[in-house]
């Protein structure tokens, strides 16, 4: 467990950390790390089969960064400024020993949120072992609770009872609040999005609609596949009225609403109708190692060649000083003026969401 999460806001003025900022002002606070580029769905609008297909080239073993890689480069991050960790993928839980990396992380002072997101199917049987590793809590990927909805959309015939055995289990062993993502498309999920909210509302975990976004080059993006946050709130707040919530957080992604009656609330991420590139703290790592400081970027920096190139922590840092101020992304922001003929971008699941 991290020792340090009741920590006084100001305690770490004391401390050495460089408190890097880019050239809008805004300070280097998430990382979010992909411990793999597999996944044993392929949900239709991430890893469609066309392309992820027995033929794609997945990264290599030598290529993935190791663990001892991984936690140095996140005590590199975390003397910038990094305070919340999030593992993604890919599917994260696909990465052989996660508990193992989990427990090297969790030993990192000053990482006061370390958290994984996953799509829940391995999570009924390791939710316990990453727990005692030291994980905070989990956010779930789900689509629908319609099971044939569900099947359809993760394309290999998943199905939806056994995320929510996974769900269930993240909670019982502590993993909470369990926040439940469903991307919402249009003609496709949205006319299961009141149920979804009916379904965890009172159950203590938080349900987020996520818009549906142009993200790497396989989804087939159009702007009419998107139902708008003020759409999803809309329609939930018709049969369980909702009233907003203020911000916890500058960068908080999600807005959040809460159920008139004190059953909960839910949150929505409103990334394509509302951007909110202005408070963005998030740096990735890809899996292979390379640093992205824009969910839409279309270079990555390579730490691993830093890594296995005899770089010590001091030149690794500066590096990452000098990425992080000159970030200009705001990609979301700009995505209104784009044109087609895009450069491309990297996929969903190589970035890690
Ligand atoms: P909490 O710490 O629980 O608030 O997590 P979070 O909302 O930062 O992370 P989560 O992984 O749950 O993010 C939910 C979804 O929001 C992601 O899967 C993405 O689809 C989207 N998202 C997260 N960060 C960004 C971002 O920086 N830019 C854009 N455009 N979308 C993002
Ligand atoms: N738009 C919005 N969210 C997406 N995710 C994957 N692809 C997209 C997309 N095109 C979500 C997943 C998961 C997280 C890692 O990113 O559903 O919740
Ligand atoms: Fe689906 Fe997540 Fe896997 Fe992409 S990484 S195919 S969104 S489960
Ligand atoms: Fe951050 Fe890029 Fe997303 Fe904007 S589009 S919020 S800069 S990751």
């Amino acid at each position: 467990m991290n020792t340090n999460v009741n920590k006084e806001p100001g305690a770490r003025s004391q401390e050495p950390a460089g408190r890097v900022e880019d050239t809008l002002g805004r300070p280097l606070h998430d990382l979010r790390i992909s411990v793999t580029d597999r996944c044993n769905f392929r949900c239709t609008y991430c890893m469609p089969k066309e392309i992820f297909g027995r033929e794609y080239q997945f990264l290599d073993r030598r290529e993935i960064l190791s663990f001892e890689e991984i936690s140095r480069l996140t005590r590199v991050f975390v003397d910038q400024g990094v305070e919340k960790v999030r593992l993604t993928g890919g599917e994260p839980t696909l990465r052989r020993g996660l508990p193992k990396l989990v427990a090297m992380l969790s030993e990192i002072e000053s990482v006061k949120d370390l958290t994984l997101t996953t799509n829940g199917s391995r999570l009924a049987e390791l939710a316990r072992e990453l727990k005692e590793a030291g994980l905070d809590r989990v956010t779930v990927s789900l689509d629908s609770l319609d099971d044939a909805v569900f099947r359809a959309m993760n394309d290999v015939d998943f199905p939806v009872s056994r995320v929510l055995a996974g769900i269930d289990e993240a909670a019982r062993v502590g993993l909470t609040p369990v926040k439940v993502n469903m991307v919402v498309k249009r003609g496709v999920n949205e006319h299961t999005v009141v149920d979804f909210a009916r379904h965890f509302k009172g159950s203590g975990h938080i349900a987020r609609f996520i818009e549906y976004m142009d993200v790497g080059n396989s989804n087939g993006w159009r702007l009419d596949d998107v139902v708008t946050a003020a759409q999803i709130v809309e329609m939930i707040d018709l049969e369980m009225p909702l009233e907003p919530l203020e911000p916890q957080y500058r960068g908080e992604v999600a807005g959040r609403y809460r159920y008139r009656d004190g059953s909960g609330e839910i949150g929505v991420i409103a990334s394509v109708s509302q951007p909110f590139c202005g408070d963005c703290t998030r740096a990735r790592i890809s899996a292979d190692g390379r640093l992205y400081t824009c969910l839409f970027g279309v270079i990555g920096h390579d730490l691993r060649k830093l890594l296995r190139s005899g770089k010590t922590d001091e030149e690794i840092a500066a590096f990452l000083e000098r990425v992080w101020s000159r970030r200009t992304d705001r990609y979301s922001e700009l995505r209104a003026s784009e044109t087609p003929g895009l450069p491309r971008k990297p996929e969903m699941s190589y970035i890690g969401g």
